[in-house]
């Protein structure tokens, strides 16, 4: 088999992950994708840096197993902790990493209140900070954990009063000050993009990476001849580590898969 025709891995710590490859989908519709969920191990977002890297190196595996051409880490927690350990140490396969769309952000709200979002383990590591240093100086950044979102996603519970009540009181008060742009620095956030849209008001531009990161592990096919041209519809297979078939289902369910062959 030509390497063209191998799919494309995808992995997440759970449900996350699959905002980027919805997205994938959309700008890569030829190509076969293998998603996995960590559903076992899920939320990554509150554990230590050296457990998260071990565990996203297992996902790694897992898909290199499976005879992937990419890896995109659809996680920016195990982007953060993980990403670049895991280019040196499996280099004949190009891994992309999502991040906070920070520079995005900036280059369209300069001088602008912008707020970044994420996971405790992502505003707090050095990647981050290094590009904080890089655009602090260009607008008015600020950083709120909401790490609290993931565990809702993950249970289907997206439109609970509960979640309601934590977007509202860690949010509010970033809303009541004006917010040009809200950057969605996890991957499972886009799943309560409307939940935060109700806070944040209508002029609030809500920014997340998953173009950006399909974008560029496109390039990186491109850059090797790697991408598949032929005329098809590709296939979507999704797994996960645990054992919750109700998770699967959710997965199909969020990643649209009505509209392609699943197996
Ligand atoms: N979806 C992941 C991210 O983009 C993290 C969720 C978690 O805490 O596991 O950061």
């Amino acid at each position: 088999m030509e390497v063209q025709d191998l799919p494309i891995g995808i992995m997440d710590s759970g449900l996350g992950g699959l905002s980027v490859l919805r997205e994938a989908v959309r700008l890569m519709p030829q190509e076969n994708f293998i998603y996995y969920g960590d559903s076992a191990n899920t939320p990554y977002g509150t554990r230590a840096v050296e457990e998260i890297r071990e565990l996203t190196e297992n996902c790694v595996r897992y898909l290199i197993g499976r005879g992937v051409k990419e890896i995109i880490i659809a996680c920016n927690t195990a982007t953060s902790a993980a990403a670049a350990y895991l280019r040196e140490k499996y280099a004949d396969i190009p891994i992309i990493g999502i991040e906070p769309a920070m520079k995005p952000a900036v280059l369209k709200h300069p001088g602008g209140n912008i707020l970044i979002t994420g996971t405790e383990v992502t505003l707090r590591e050095q990647k981050f900070r290094d590009q904080l240093k890089i655009y602090e100086k260009q607008a008015n950044i600020n950083l709120q954990p909401l790490g609290g979102i993931v565990g809702f996603v993950e249970q289907g519970k997206a439109d609970s009063p509960e979640l309601e009540e934590y977007l509202r009181e860690t949010l509010s008060p970033w809303a009541e000050r004006g917010l040009d742009a809200l950057v969605l620095g996890c991957t499972h956030f886009p799943f309560v993009k409307e939940q935060i849209r109700r806070i944040v008001g209508p002029r609030t531009e809500i920014l997340d990476g998953a173009e950006g990161t399909v974008r560029e592990a496109m390039r990186q096919l491109m850059k090797r001849e790697w991408l598949c041209v032929a005329a098809r519809k590709g296939s979507v297979e999704i797994c996960q580590s645990g054992s919750d078939e109700a998770w699967i289902l959710r997965a199909e369910q969020m990643q649209g898969c009505e509209e392609r062959d699943v197996f």
